[in-house]
């Protein structure tokens, strides 16, 4: 069932499980996810990124996945993640996101205050939950600021004051983490290992001071036990993209190396929408989300 974000995310979660918000793009993607949260009995955050709306069509999309969360047994909630836009935030909003990311962390500390009060007046007053972003989480291309990126992570005591200051509902921390897979652009070489240094330190000094729901982002890749003590240490929602579309190319690829016949979309893209299913279980389970999707109260 298609559930507001507050229902699946909350306080009595916190330390002890947490919620996968997953990214998507497309039908088999969303049937994938659907499946898997249906095969776990776990809650899921669907969400998506503005190019993917662009790449399958606002529209198209929200329909899609409203749908597909409409006839699921699981309480699934919709959100939309990193977004600058405040007018195509208003536009979601209407078309029925119980959350929304404002990303102004590539402004100053102040504008990113400023921009991100103004979508909470108009996000809360809709009864819709706003998500905003301190400190940068960098994407691969940034790989080697990251390694050296201290002053880029989320300050405890300047994270507790951006959430009074702004009333937001849930803080992307920037602890380490970044998104997609981090690769030397001139060895190809995945660096793997750059993903492997969450700063769980920060993370429990964010978390003492700051009492609102925390979204670690840039989930794929981070070593499991990583993720268990991020769990433990409260943050609540993890995200989660580069993993699926890892384990989507892989089967898809094996499946036309192995079916060099195949020309049957249905049949080519099949077995990686199984595959994105299983890469999305596992997540779940490493969440401890399993079996936690009973009827929202
Ligand atoms: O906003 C989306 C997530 O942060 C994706 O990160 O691709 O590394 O899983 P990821
Ligand atoms: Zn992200």
């Amino acid at each position: 069932m298609l559930v507001h974000i507050g229902k699946i995310v909350n306080k009595r979660i916190i330390g002890k499980y947490a919620i996968p918000a997953f990214n998507t793009q497309d039908l088999e993607m969303t049937q994938g996810i659907v499946r898997a949260a249906e095969k776990q009995k776990a809650p899921v955050i669907i969400q998506t990124s503005v190019g993917a709306l662009e790449y399958a069509g606002m529209e198209e999309l929200v329909s899609i996945i409203k749908i597909e969360a409409r006839k699921a047994r699981v309480p699934i909630a919709l959100h939309q993640d990193h977004c600058h836009d405040f007018n195509l935030i208003k536009k979601l909003i209407n078309l029925g996101y119980s959350s929304v990311m404002i990303d102004a962390s590539h402004l100053t500390y102040k504008e990113n205050v400023k921009l991100t009060r103004v979508v909470v007046s108009y996000a809360h007053k809709r009864g819709v939950w706003v998500q905003a972003e301190l400190g940068r989480i960098l994407g691969n291309e940034d790989w080697q600021k990251v390694k050296s990126g201290k002053d880029l992570m989320t300050d405890p005591d300047e994270a507790a004051r951006f959430v009074s200051e702004t009333r937001i509902d849930t803080l992307a921390v920037a602890v380490g983490s970044m998104h997609g897979i981090p690769v030397n652009p001139k060895t190809k070489k995945v660096l793997t290992t750059l993903k492997e240094h969450i700063d769980l330190e920060r993370l429990q000094a964010i978390r003492r001071k700051v009492k609102i729901p925390l979204v670690l982002h840039g989930a794929s890749g981070v070593p499991d036990q990583q993720i268990r003590f991020a769990v433990r240490t409260g943050v609540a929602i993890f995200n989660i993209d580069t993993d699926l579309r890892v384990a989507f190319n892989r089967a898809l690829r094996e499946n036309l190396k192995k079916h060099l016949s195949i020309y049957d979309p249905r049949k080519i893209l099949a077995p990686a929408t199984d595959a994105l299913q299983d890469e999305a279980e596992k997540k779940i389970k490493i969440l401890k989300a399993s079996n936690k999707g009973r009827r929202p109260d």
